[in-house]
């Protein structure tokens, strides 16, 4: 039975990966695409726990590709399920990187990742309430209530540019 709300921290999703040579790209960095993929599925994990059930990915909101993370590093992607729609949630996920050496970890990238809960039809699926309980979390929900009205407005133009041409 799925809950009409859960807490914030519920559905908090951690991956941690070592950066395998076969990550890699020309220069011996984590390629971005194999970033991108590591984002996607820590977001899902927040997206599956709040939801109770499946979630699709329908939007990569934003990737700033700040820093460069080596082969042998560890990569960890923190996701947080900050603001939710009817069936949609806003998904942040952080990036850090460790080097094993000198246990040195640094924040290297945010993303913005939106899923969507469906149900067993494939179509969009009421997720519970969110509720944020710290000031913390009422300060990431406020902020990605904001993000979403903002991106919301770029998809809307986005729409009626596509229906003009
Ligand atoms: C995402 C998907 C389920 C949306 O279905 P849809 O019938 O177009 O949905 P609707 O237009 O009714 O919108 C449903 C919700 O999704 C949100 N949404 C749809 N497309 C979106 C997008 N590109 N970005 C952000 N949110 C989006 C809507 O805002 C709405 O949110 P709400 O329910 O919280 O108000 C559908 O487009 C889909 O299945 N896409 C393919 C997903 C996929 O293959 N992902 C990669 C592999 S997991």
């Amino acid at each position: 039975m799925i809950p009409p709300s859960r807490p914030m921290s519920y559905s908090r999703g951690e991956l941690t990966t070592l950066v395998m040579p076969h990550m890699q790209n020309v220069l011996g960095d984590l390629f971005g695409g194999e970033l991108m993929a590591l984002v996607d599925q820590a977001a899902a994990v927040a997206a599956i726990r709040h939801a109770g059930g499946p979630a699709v990915t329908a939007s990569i909101d934003r990737v700033d590709f700040r820093e460069r993370i080596p082969v042998g590093a560890l990569v960890t992607c923190i996701a947080t399920v900050d603001y939710v729609g009817n069936s949609s949630m806003d998904i942040t996920v952080e990036v850090f990187a460790e080097t094993v050496a000198s246990g040195e970890r640094r924040h290297t990238h945010t993303a913005h990742v939106v899923f969507v809960a469906i149900d067993e039809s494939g179509k969009p699926k009421r997720v519970p309430r969110l509720e944020p309980t710290t000031p913390e979390e009422r300060e990431r929900f406020e902020r990605a209530r904001e993000h979403r009205e903002q991106a919301d407005q770029v998809r809307a133009e986005r729409v009626k540019r596509a229906a003009r041409a």
